[in-house]
């Protein structure tokens, strides 16, 4: 059925590029420049670069981990198969050394290598074609004066017709708008600020806004939820769970830190993300996240009378067995032999770290707090419980040991049952079974890093562990 769909798909794209053809698809090769020094670089325009390269997470995806910085070779995996990035350092054979500014720039723009080829848009330039001049010339000035490196990625791994780069003019047809910027003038200069780095450089809407059968983010659901290696991007629009509402100085201190005493601590991809953001300087954090709670907008007063007695509750210690503001009478009226067992595990093997008190990021969240509760998907909890929080190389982060060798698939289904019940008023998941039993066996795949994003210090910022 799926393999049906994405062949489909796939028919559509050729049958698109063709039509579109000769008058989109084709584009000129750009001449070879000698490699120029890193020294006719300005090192302030580097540096820049460099603070730009963190907000764009280009390392994330062009490193391979333990490999070198930018040589690219990364795996991508895609619903239609696995994509490779490229060297982007200044290599004159293998990477880029020989591109000059302006097949940076297009590439950037549109999509396009300095050859004339369309690129796969796993390089997410449907957001970076919002990148100003000014800013690609700092990009530029920063990777052509990184070390080079010979290294060339492993072919992609793509079916017919797929693995032809003409087929992604069709794509781009359909749902790529080349850039630039424009502020929207109803808003703050802040709040544009924050929008042209958000939705351009840091890209958000790639893991957070919900796809189609074509890989292209839903323009109506911006925002809305999407997916990352496996973890569930949480919506950050007017859906979210967040039992407490996010505003714009707890999203600046959770994109700074990698974590909120209200809100918990950044995981998986969201952890390279906030660990990259921390050095950036803090006028552009606030504008991003001026944008971020401007996209949420103001929540219904519902929602802020419930997270005043959340926080009241909180303040007071806390975990159940208190007068819990959500959830608890359902648990008092329906006791099911699993909720039994789902309690001695929550006490045996949670309550310690979540309902110590002991403050954030070290201490474990109240999980009447957590988003990863309220949720309607479990999948991160279920990653979280089964391959907990590993330590970041080196740095102060929170630690979360693994519970697979200690919980059998049971213990776990009760226990995030009887989570649920108990610290939300949200009806119960179902599949739960399934989920415990794929991610244990790794049929569901998930990247698990160490929850590295938090209180890194500049000269962090761009290593890799
Ligand atoms: C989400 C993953 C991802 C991120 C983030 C990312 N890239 Fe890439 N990039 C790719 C992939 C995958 C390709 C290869 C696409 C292809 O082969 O069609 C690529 C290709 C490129 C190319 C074309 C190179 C060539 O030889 O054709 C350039 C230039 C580039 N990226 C620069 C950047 C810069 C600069 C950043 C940060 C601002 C960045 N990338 C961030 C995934 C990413
Ligand atoms: C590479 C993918 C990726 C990118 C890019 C990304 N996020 Fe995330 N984000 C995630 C994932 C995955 C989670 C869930 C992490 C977790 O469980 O801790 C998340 C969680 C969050 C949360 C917490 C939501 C909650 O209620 O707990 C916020 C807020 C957030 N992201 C904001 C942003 C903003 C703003 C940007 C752009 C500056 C951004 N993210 C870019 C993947 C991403
Ligand atoms: C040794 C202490 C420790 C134990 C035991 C522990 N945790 Fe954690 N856990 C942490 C820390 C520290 C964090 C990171 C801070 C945060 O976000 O809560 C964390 C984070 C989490 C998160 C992500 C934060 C959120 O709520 O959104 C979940 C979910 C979670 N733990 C579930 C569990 C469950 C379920 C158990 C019991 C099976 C458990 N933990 C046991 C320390 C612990």
């Amino acid at each position: 059925m799926k393999i049906a769909r994405i062949a489909l798909a796939g028919l559509g794209l050729v049958a698109v590029a063709t039509v579109a053809g000769i008058a989109y698809a084709w584009e000129p090769a750009i001449d070879r420049v000698e490699r120029p020094a890193p020294a006719a670089f300005d090192g302030r325009l580097v540096a820049e670069g460099a603070k730009l390269a963190a907000v764009g997470n280009c390392i994330a995806c062009h490193t391979v981990p333990g490999g070198k910085s930018f040589a690219g070779g990364l795996a991508i995996p895609t619903p239609f198969g696995t994509i490779h990035s490229s060297n982007i350092t200044p290599d004159e054979e293998t990477g880029i050394g020989r591109w000059s500014e302006a097949a940076f720039v297009r590439s950037m723009r549109r999509g396009v290598d300095r050859e004339g080829n369309h690129l796969y848009p796993a390089f997410p330039y449907d957001h970076y074609t919002l990148v100003s001049d000014t800013d690609n010339r700092a990009l530029y000035a920063y990777l052509m004066t990184r070390t080079p490196v010979r290294a060339t990625p492993p072919p992609n791994d793509l079916p017919f017709p797929l693995n032809i780069r003409m087929s992604v003019a069709g794509w781009k047809l359909l749902f790529f708008r080349e850039g630039e910027f424009r502020p929207d003038p109803t808003k703050s200069e802040r709040v544009n600020r924050g929008a042209y780095l958000a939705e351009g450089l840091a890209h958000c809407g790639a893991c957070h806004t919900p796809r189609n059968i074509l890989g292209a983010e839903k323009k109506a659901e911006h925002w809305a939820g999407g997916e990352a290696e496996g973890w569930n991007s949480y919506a950050i629009n007017r859906d979210s769970h967040a039992p407490i509402p996010w505003n714009s100085d707890a999203l600046a201190h959770y994109l700074r830190h990698g974590w909120h005493a209200e809100h918990g601590v950044a995981r998986g991809p969201m952890a390279e993300v906030t660990g990259n953001l921390a050095g950036l300087p803090d006028a552009d954090v606030d504008a991003m996240a001026a944008y971020a709670a401007d996209v949420m907008g103001p929540p219904a007063p519902e929602r802020l009378a419930a997270a005043e007695g959340l926080r009241r509750y909180v303040a007071g210690g806390g975990g159940p067995g208190g007068a819990a503001p959500a959830g608890d009478s359902l648990t008092a009226a329906v006791q099911p032999a699993s909720t039994e067992r789902g309690e001695a595990v929550y006490a045996a093997a949670c309550a310690t770290c979540h309902a110590s008190g002991r403050p954030q990021p070290y201490g474990g969240l109240d999980f009447h707090l957590s988003t990863a509760v309220a949720a309607p998907d479990p999948g991160n909890i279920v990653t979280v419980v089964l391959h907990g929080l590993p330590p970041g190389d080196g740095d102060y982060s929170s630690v979360m040991p693994a519970f697979a060798g200690t919980l059998s698939d049971a213990d776990a289904v009760a226990l995030l049952a009887y989570m649920r019940r108990t610290f939300t008023d949200k009806p119960a998941w179902t599949d739960l079974e399934k989920l415990v039993a794929d991610t244990r066996s790794g049929a569901r795949h998930v990247v698990v890093r160490p929850a590295d994003g938090i209180e890194r210090s500049p000269t962090n910022v761009g290593a890799r562990d």
